[in-house]
């Protein structure tokens, strides 16, 4: 039988449903799942670690660059697994999906240099085969070329109680209110850089999530790919 290589990318806004739609999919596909954005959320962690303040020293954060090897690569003995890995080290998602990165991630993913720098690093996981690629850019810059293309939305209120619920993401004594201002300042200031905005890819397909479960987007997203193919 032939490897099957084709790449799915998947944008939206925070907290659409995209990463769990993603994951879902990926497993429904025999495919890997690549989330560009815990390799933002990778850096701006990394950044304040070194003492950098990555919102008023971004060209600090640039400087550190060339010290970092950051790469998505299989989990041994799992094998449609992948394991972010800074130098060597596996990074576990509880260290930088905290409160503290959320604060400053827009901003370290605004930095166009940072962006540049990647581009290659996402892009070569390409070499997986079957790859479901979640973020903001996916279809417009990181593989214009991808065989299906997502935009998956959902309206602010859903979104803002999804975020709610997921835990030590948001801030302990966190409100509803406060979490759902957060996203709309986040999507803001993503949608407004120069470089790579959030928006939809002109041929990508709008898939929004209200009212369904994660099972019932995975599946008609699955069904969609395997009607095409
Ligand atoms: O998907 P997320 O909320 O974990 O993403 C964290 C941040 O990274 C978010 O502010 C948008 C940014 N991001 C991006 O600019 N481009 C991507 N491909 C993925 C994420």
């Amino acid at each position: 039988m032939t490897e099957q290589h084709y790449q799915v990318a998947i944008d939206g806004p925070a907290a659409s449903g995209k990463s769990t739609a993603a994951r879902l999919l990926a497993a429904r596909l025999g495919g890997y799942y690549v989330n560009t954005g815990d390799m933002y959320r990778a850096v701006a962690w990394a950044a304040l670690k070194a003492g950098v303040d990555p919102v008023t020293q971004p060209e600090k954060v640039i400087e550190l660059l060339p010290g970092w090897d950051l790469r998505y690569r299989v989990q041994p003995g799992q094998k449609q697994t992948l394991q972010l890995c800074l130098n060597g080290q596996v990074l576990q998602p509880e260290e930088f999906r905290t409160p503290e990165v959320t604060a400053v991630v827009s901003q370290v993913a605004s930095i166009p240099a940072l962006r540049e720098w990647m581009l290659d690093r996402q892009r070569e996981c390409d070499r997986l085969g079957i790859v479901i690629m979640e973020g903001r850019d996916i279809g417009t810059v990181i593989f214009p070329q991808a065989r299906f293309k997502f935009f998956i939305t959902a309206s602010p209120e859903e979104r803002a109680r999804r975020r709610f619920a997921q835990r030590g993401e948001v801030a302990a004594d966190a409100t509803l209110a406060a979490v759902a201002a957060e996203i709309a300042a986040r999507d803001h200031l993503d949608s407004i850089r120069a470089v790579a905005p959030l928006r939809p890819a002109p041929d990508a397909l709008l898939v929004n999530t209200d009212g369904r479960t994660q099972d019932e987007v995975a599946d008609w997203l699955a069904a969609y790919i395997r009607e095409q193919q």
